[in-house]
């Protein structure tokens, strides 16, 4: 027997209705997993992106570059600087010279422009911190800035006034705040 023609119809519609279902069903998966990533990245000790892709993993950590290499004026200054790109052509005029990453560096460099690094550790704007004094004190940059040589991208944080007063108590180093860390 022939299907009617009212069967067929609704056979079609049923097909139809799958295929709604079907991508309606597609798009909800994808902007769940899309906001999913975006808002918790699967890798969340992962760092912003970095104009070049630096690793301090690679060199602090295998290949066993100083810390004071680089960060030159950490003991001598109140800001311990970030290395000029001069520095990185230092090695990389020579070491893998033509991949991708180590060409921006040229181009910083032969258009006299400032690497726009990301900074990623802060403290509040009043308050006066001085890498020196406790470099003198032989305090690990480890200790403030957990396990540096082994990041690929560092992910930094937001000091608070707690973690200064911690360990000033712990060591008995000055707690009179107020006057020796807020100007
Ligand atoms: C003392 C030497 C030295 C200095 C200074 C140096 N690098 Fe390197 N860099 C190396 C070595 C060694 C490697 C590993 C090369 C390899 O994998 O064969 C490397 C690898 C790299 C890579 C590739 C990383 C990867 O994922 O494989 C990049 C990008 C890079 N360096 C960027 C920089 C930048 C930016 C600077 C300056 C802030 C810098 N380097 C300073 C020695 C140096
Ligand atoms: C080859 C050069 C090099 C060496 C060696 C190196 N750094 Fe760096 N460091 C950089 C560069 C370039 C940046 C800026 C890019 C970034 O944040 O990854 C940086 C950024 C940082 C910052 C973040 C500053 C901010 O933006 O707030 C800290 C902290 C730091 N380094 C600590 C260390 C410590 C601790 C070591 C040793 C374990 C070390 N670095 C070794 C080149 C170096
Ligand atoms: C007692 C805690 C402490 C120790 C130890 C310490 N740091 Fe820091 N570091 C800080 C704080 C706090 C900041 C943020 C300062 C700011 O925003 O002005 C900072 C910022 C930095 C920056 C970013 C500088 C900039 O100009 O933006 C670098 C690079 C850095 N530290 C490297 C080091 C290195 C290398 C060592 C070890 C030789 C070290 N630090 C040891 C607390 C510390
Ligand atoms: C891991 C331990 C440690 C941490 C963390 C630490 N400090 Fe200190 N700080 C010391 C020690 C030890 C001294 C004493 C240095 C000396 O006697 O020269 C000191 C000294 C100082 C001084 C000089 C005080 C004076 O006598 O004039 C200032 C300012 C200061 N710290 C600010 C800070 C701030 C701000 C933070 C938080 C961002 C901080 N410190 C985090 C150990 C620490």
């Amino acid at each position: 027997m022939t299907p009617s023609i009212t069967e067929k119809n609704n056979s079609h519609k049923r097909v139809k209705d799958t295929q709604l279902i079907f991508w309606v069903g597609l798009i909800v998966v994808s902007v769940i997993g899309f906001l999913f990533y975006f808002y918790i990245p699967p890798a969340t000790d992962i760092g912003a992106a970095q104009p070049i892709a630096f690793s301090h993993r690679v060199h602090a950590g295998i290949k066993d570059i100083q810390c004071q290499f680089c960060h030159s004026y950490v003991d001598r200054s109140i800001h311990p600087g970030i290395p000029p790109v001069e520095k990185c052509l230092y090695c990389h005029k020579y070491i893998i010279a033509n991949h991708p990453e180590i060409q921006k560096e040229h181009m910083y460099f032969n258009t006299g422009t400032p690497t726009p690094w990301k900074k990623v550790f802060y403290l509040p704007e009043h308050v006066f911190f001085n890498h020196q004094r406790h470099i003198k004190k032989e305090i690990a940059c480890g200790e403030c800035h957990g396990p540096i040589e082994t990041m690929d991208r560092l992910k930094g944080e937001s000091f608070k006034m707690g973690f200064c007063i911690t360990c000033h108590k712990a060591k008995k180093a000055n707690l009179d705040c107020w006057l020796a860390c807020h100007n």
